[in-house]
């Protein structure tokens, strides 16, 4: 069915954004048609129908933009065209027909906050301090001893300060990620027009909505204070958090809203209090969704995972927010290394240890697929991968962030479906595991990481219960947690084993009940039968 149709049917029902499973790609690293090395848009166009297959419902697509790839695409030299690296404009544009007419909605990178160095406005700006767009970024004079404006620390590198003197015009100018991101100043009402005009000139060619990045930076404190000492070490940008951001998400989402396809903004706040991060919801009239970072760093103990669920739904609710959960992305250690180097520090022998994580990981993808909120799938996820140990002679990433990044292994050939020719390689080494963890070997495996995703998302769409129920908890021993999911009558229950060893369940209701997942099974077993095995998680119904 295309996306077009699916809205007609569900016109009644919920917004779509709420429903779906949504799948991140970074296109670097997904597919690859040209054999450069590095993947493009082509390449992620071929590999449409294994997603189709998957079941996911709508891909966000990291930045493809022009950009000198300082920071591998969020360095933006023009935001309404593609990067030859990763195709053109003809190219993207098939990439979302074939998408819709899978079935799949396409949401993009925003990176509302700064541009490249190399961006046409700010080669004019630093090109003189009368220059017609100057204003468009943050500029300051030194202060007396020739010091940066203020104590402000850049992400990345925190010994570097968010500001960059610009010898030629005799003034710093303000970057809250790397000096070659500039930040512009959304004070200026020029910028305001211009980046509006970005985002239509995306929702006219039919996109489905966007990932805004790092969205709670695009105001700023216009006296610019030091943050205080007790903070001292952290990146402003985890700490930005003033007023007018609001105001210029509201109007923001006006703008998204006059749009006719129901079009989502997912916003990157990522801000140290999820109170804090809730706020950017506003009353309904601000971000449609916003990540939920503390699951992302999450260990695998339950009181953690209980804590993280309590204070999302704590922050949430009050507001008729909805959540999002997270296991993984291209920023962090994917949750399989974590689990892994858990393992590793509490001193489990090698072989134990990558069972166990393995183990954890498929539990951890029934607990996304499960919670009440839109799930994000990172890409390699749904195989089991692990970061790749990248030597550090191709360490590429300023932030360290290469490993979660390594491409995907699509099948068992000594290339993994990555046509490199002589002499080129992929950027970055190809995920772990890749004879086995590849896309062919697992859809050929039943017992597979990929097939628990496609099994547990299928689950969640034939089941609202699972895609839009409420949600309690549910009274268990020590390292488990259970939550029951009810809708219209329907209800199901999630057990999630966070401990190394079997555990008794003694609820009455329970026994006997038909198990409609398994994390560890290919075929569920038929009725519970009371007992929850090491580091597994399941869906009962009632
Ligand atoms: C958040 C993005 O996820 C990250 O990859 C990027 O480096 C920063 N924002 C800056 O754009």
């Amino acid at each position: 069915m295309s996306v077009d149709a699916t809205y007609q049917a569900d016109a009644d029902r919920v917004p779509w954004w709420q429903e779906a499973v949504f799948y991140q790609i970074y296109p670097r690293s997904f597919a690859d048609s040209d054999g450069d090395g590095v993947g493009d848009l082509a390449g992620a166009r071929v590999r449409l129908a294994d997603l189709a297959w998957l079941g996911v419902d709508a891909l966000w697509i990291s930045p493809f933009f022009r950009s000198p790839m300082a920071d591998f695409g969020y360095d933006v030299s023009d935001y309404c065209d593609v990067d030859p690296l990763f195709g053109d404009l003809a190219e993207f544009d098939s990439l979302v027909a074939d998408a819709h007419a899978l079935g799949m909605r396409v949401v993009i990178d925003w990176v509302p906050n700064h541009t490249s160095d190399q961006h046409p406005w700010f080669l004019d700006a630093s090109s003189s301090r009368d220059s017609p767009h100057r204003n468009w970024y943050v500029w300051r004079y030194p202060e007396p001893d020739g010091s940066p404006p203020n104590n402000w620390v850049a992400a990345f590198d925190l010994s570097a300060p968010a500001w960059t003197f610009h010898e030629p015009t005799g003034q710093w100018y303000l970057h809250l990620f790397e000096s070659a991101q500039p930040d512009l100043n959304w004070d200026e009402p020029q910028v305001v027009e211009a980046m509006h005009d970005t985002l239509r000139f995306w929702l006219d060619r039919g996109v489905d909505g966007f990932r805004a990045d790092a969205i709670h930076c695009i105001g700023k404190d216009p006296r610019l204070p030091d943050d205080p000492p007790e903070v001292a070490g952290i990146p402003h940008c985890a700490l930005n958090d003033v007023p007018v951001t609001h105001e210029r998400l509201r109007a923001i989402r006006t703008l998204v809203d006059t749009y006719p396809g129901q079009q989502v903004v997912v916003g990157e706040v990522f801000l140290l209090s999820t109170e804090e991060v809730a706020t950017y919801y506003g009353d309904g009239d601000e971000l449609h969704l916003a990540f939920n970072f503390p699951p992302l760093f999450a260990p695998w103990l339950a009181d953690h995972w209980r804590g993280c669920i309590e204070d999302t739904c704590a922050a949430l609710e009050p507001r008729g927010a909805w959540p999002t959960w997270v296991l993984s992305n291209h920023d962090n250690p994917r949750h399989r290394t974590r689990y892994d180097r858990a393992a590793a520090r509490a001193g489990e022998d090698p072989v134990t240890a990558a069972r166990r994580s393995e183990a954890r990981a498929r539990a951890a993808a029934v607990l996304l697929l499960s919670l009440r909120g839109t799930p994000f799938v990172y890409q390699g996820d749904e195989l089991g991968l692990a970061d790749a140990d990248v030597p550090e002679g191709r360490r590429v990433d300023p932030g360290g962030r290469d490993g979660c990044r390594a491409p995907i292994p699509w099948d068992a050939t000594p290339d993994h479906g990555w046509p490199t020719g002589a002499g080129v390689r992929t950027w970055l080494p190809m995920a772990p595991e890749a004879e086995e963890r590849n896309r062919g070997a697992e859809a050929a495996e039943p017992g597979s990481v990929l097939h628990l995703y496609r099994r547990a998302i299928a689950l969640r769409h034939a089941t609202p219960a699972l895609s839009r129920g409420s949600f309690e908890w549910v009274d268990l021993p020590d390292g488990v947690l259970g939550y029951r999911r009810t809708h219209a009558g329907d209800t199901v229950v999630v057990l999630v084993n966070f401990t190394g060893t079997a555990v008794a369940i003694d609820l009455a209701k329970l026994q006997g009940a038909e198990v409609l997942l398994a994390s560890d099974d290919p075929v569920p077993r038929g009725r519970f039968a009371g007992r929850l095995g090491p580091d597994q998680a399941l869906i009962i119904r009632t």
